[in-house]
């Protein structure tokens, strides 16, 4: 069936009877559907539809025959919406809004089969896929609870990964890097959580509290490192976007006495698809002396028209392309012209993932100012991290 096909219906043809496979839903571009079940010999309307309205979904979305059956009232035309097109959808959805579109489904249809006089008998096939995904949707609320819970505990803490200058080998700064420190469960890392918080809205507290850790721990790392060392702090695209995310940074910097200087906002390409308002945040941003980073710069949305626009102070070289840069020539290509419009554009350089000597000393050469990586150290907790500065400094 090709996409987006027309049918057309004369007044009181059969669209579809109750029980038939569900190939295809529907779309009311002119004319009027009725609804209906039978029960016996008896005729059960349940629904008019008219233009704009779409039927025939149920069967697509959990397999089971056509719910009820469906004929037009007058002259009708359907667009087509074919299986496919709702398919890929369902697929791409939360598995809790699957398990919820189920649960409605199931509901429906018992209603549906009371009203024929029969005791609901729908079977939904490949019962195997269904609990496994209800398995998953119920594990994912659960882990969003216990996220939830962590959160209010403060069980959530940034570790710090020291950040480099790659031509004298001293800490100039740190990336603060969210881990969850578990009871049962060790260390857990953000592989397991962020995907999860950034899906939802507790991104937007567990954000705020990093924010809040990483200027308060600020003040607690060594003196010595002077008035420019920085922490830099990974910012979702939905937190940023929140009306009050200048006021609480502007508040938090008051609160623990630090310089706007001191932090480094870390924002990905993809900010800047978060709409129009994105810019003049990213200005305010600057204006009140907050650094800019892009974070694994040249992995995603890599718009030059949009990179010439923002108001951003580094570019941070995503560790896919340093742990390629001895074997795949297209990554140092891609280093080489990142480098060079950093350098073109007044950037400052970070290379992140550093794990070699020789990635080490080919960055440099090739004139990246900075870098983190576990050539150096992986992200500490504060207090190991202040061990190790004190020894780098010593
Ligand atoms: P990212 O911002 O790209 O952070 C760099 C990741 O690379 C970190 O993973 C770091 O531990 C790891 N890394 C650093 N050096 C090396 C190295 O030499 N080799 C290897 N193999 N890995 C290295 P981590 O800590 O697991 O964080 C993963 C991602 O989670 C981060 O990627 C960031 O996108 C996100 N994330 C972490 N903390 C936060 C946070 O507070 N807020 C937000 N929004 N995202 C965060
Ligand atoms: P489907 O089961 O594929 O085929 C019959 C369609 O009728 C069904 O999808 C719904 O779009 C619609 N339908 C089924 N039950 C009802 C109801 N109780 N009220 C309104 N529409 C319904
Ligand atoms: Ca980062
Ligand atoms: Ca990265």
């Amino acid at each position: 069936m090709s996409v987006n096909q027309i049918r057309r219906l004369k007044p009181n043809e059969m669209i579809f009877n109750e029980n038939d496979v569900g190939e295809c839903a529907y779309l009311i571009e002119r004319g009027r559907v009725l609804i209906y079940i039978k029960n016996k010999n008896d005729e059960i309307p349940l629904k008019v539809l008219d233009k704009g309205e779409v039927f025939g979904e149920m069967s697509l979305i959990d397999g089971s025959p056509r719910s009820a059956a469906c004929r037009a009232i007058d002259d009708v035309q359907l667009l087509i919406v074919t299986k496919t097109q709702l398919t890929d959808r369902i697929v791409a959805a939360d598995p809790v809004v699957r398990l919820l579109m189920q649960a409605l489904l199931e509901r429906l249809r018992a209603q549906n089969d009371r009203l024929r006089g029969k005791i609901s008998s729908h079977s939904i096939p490949s019962i195997e896929t269904l609990t496994a995904e209800k398995k998953a949707a119920v594990e994912r609320i659960g882990l969003e609870n216990r996220i939830a819970q962590g959160i209010e505990d403060k069980e959530f803490i940034p570790f710090y990964q020291p950040i480099y200058d790659l031509n004298t080998c001293e800490v100039r700064g740190c990336e603060a890097l969210l881990r969850w420190l578990t009871k049962d469960r060790g260390i857990v890392s953000p592989a397991v959580f962020m995907d999860i918080m950034e899906d939802s809205s507790l991104i937007l507290d567990a954000g705020k509290a990093v924010i809040e850790d990483s200027a308060a721990d600020l003040d607690k790392m060594l003196s010595h490192f002077g008035a420019d060392f920085f922490v830099s702090v990974n910012v979702s695209g939905r937190q940023f976007m929140t009306p009050d995310f200048i006021d609480h940074l502007k508040a938090t910097c008051e609160r623990f006495k630090v310089s706007p200087y001191q932090i480094k906002l870390e924002l990905t390409e993809r900010i800047m698809t978060e709409g129009k308002n994105v810019l003049n945040t990213l200005h305010e941003c600057r204006a009140l002396g907050f650094q800019l980073a892009i974070d694994d710069f040249g992995t995603g949305f890599s718009s030059l028209q949009y990179l010439a626009k923002m108001p951003i102070t580094h570019l941070k070289i995503d560790r896919a392309f340093v742990m390629n840069l001895f074997t795949d020539n297209k990554s140092l290509v891609v280093v080489k012209s990142i480098i060079h419009m950093a350098n073109l554009l007044g950037l400052k350089l970070i290379a992140e993932g550093i794990e070699t000597r020789e990635q080490l000393n080919l960055l440099r050469s090739l004139g990246v100012d900075q870098g983190q990586g576990f050539l150096f150290s992986k992200p500490l907790p504060l207090q190991d991290f202040n061990q190790l500065a004190l020894k780098s400094a010593a």
